[in-house]
């Protein structure tokens, strides 16, 4: 059977997805059709050996709000600590992903990898840096297909600050193996839908033909 797609036209809708920032608390795209989304990504998306370490969790409305609260409660002595100037300034950010509608967790389950090593030892020592290929590639899947659907989303990585995770962890109930590894938060736009691909490195230097 033939794609009904063509890699022209998948490269196009691949390219739709920017980051965008300063999303609003509404989205009009329904939780439904962002679950469908999601599940859709995790029938499919793949991962090496078929392992499957990628989890994800679904926020939205209140609980998002609810989770971003615990986030910016967590680090706020934290980044505090690192300078009142740097708390100045993401805190600002932090509120301005709390009133986005919606967040896209990925964890990566540790049992999983773990399991995927003892099953296929002679590459269990790759089964990490698998891990971290396989979130990736469902991260882009999710991210690009929320923003054809209309919406806007960036993507952020609070593991960054370690009692934030385990606050996290807590809140959204997940098990202890699992480790934080993306969140995209989502919602409306606030503007017309930007375009414009950062620049890039020139062709000459990111990639060499070789025939
Ligand atoms: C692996 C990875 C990590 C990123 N981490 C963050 C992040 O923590 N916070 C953020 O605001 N954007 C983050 N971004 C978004 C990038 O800054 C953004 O993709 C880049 O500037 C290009 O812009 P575009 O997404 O519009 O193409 C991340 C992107 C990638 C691929």
């Amino acid at each position: 059977m033939s794609p009904s797609v063509s890699a022209d036209q998948w490269l196009a809708a691949a390219k739709h997805r920017r980051t965008v920032y300063g999303l609003k608390g509404t989205s009009a795209v329904s939780d439904k059709r962002v679950e469908e989304i999601v599940s859709e990504v995790l029938s499919f998306s793949p991962s090496s050996y078929n392992t499957q370490p990628v989890r994800i969790t679904l926020v939205t409305g209140e609980k998002h709000k609810q989770l971003w609260d615990i986030i910016i409660k967590t680090s706020e002595p934290i980044l505090k600590g690192a300078g009142e100037a740097v708390w100045a300034t993401l805190s600002g950010v932090f509120e301005s992903h709390k009133a986005s509608y919606g967040s896209v967790v990925f964890w990566e389950s540790g049992d999983s990898i773990k399991a995927a090593g003892e099953k296929h030892q002679s590459a269990a020592h790759m089964f990490g840096q698998f891990a971290e290929h396989t979130t990736g590639m469902a991260q882009i899947l999710v991210w690009t297909a929320l923003e054809l659907e209309g919406l806007g989303a960036n993507l952020q990585h609070l593991q960054a600050i370690p009692p934030v995770e385990a606050e996290i962890k807590k809140f959204l109930q997940v098990p202890d193996d699992y480790s934080l590894k993306a969140h995209l938060n989502y919602g409306d736009e606030p503007g017309p839908h930007n375009t414009t691909v950062p620049e890039k490195l020139p062709l000459s230097e990111t990639l060499k033909v070789v025939n």
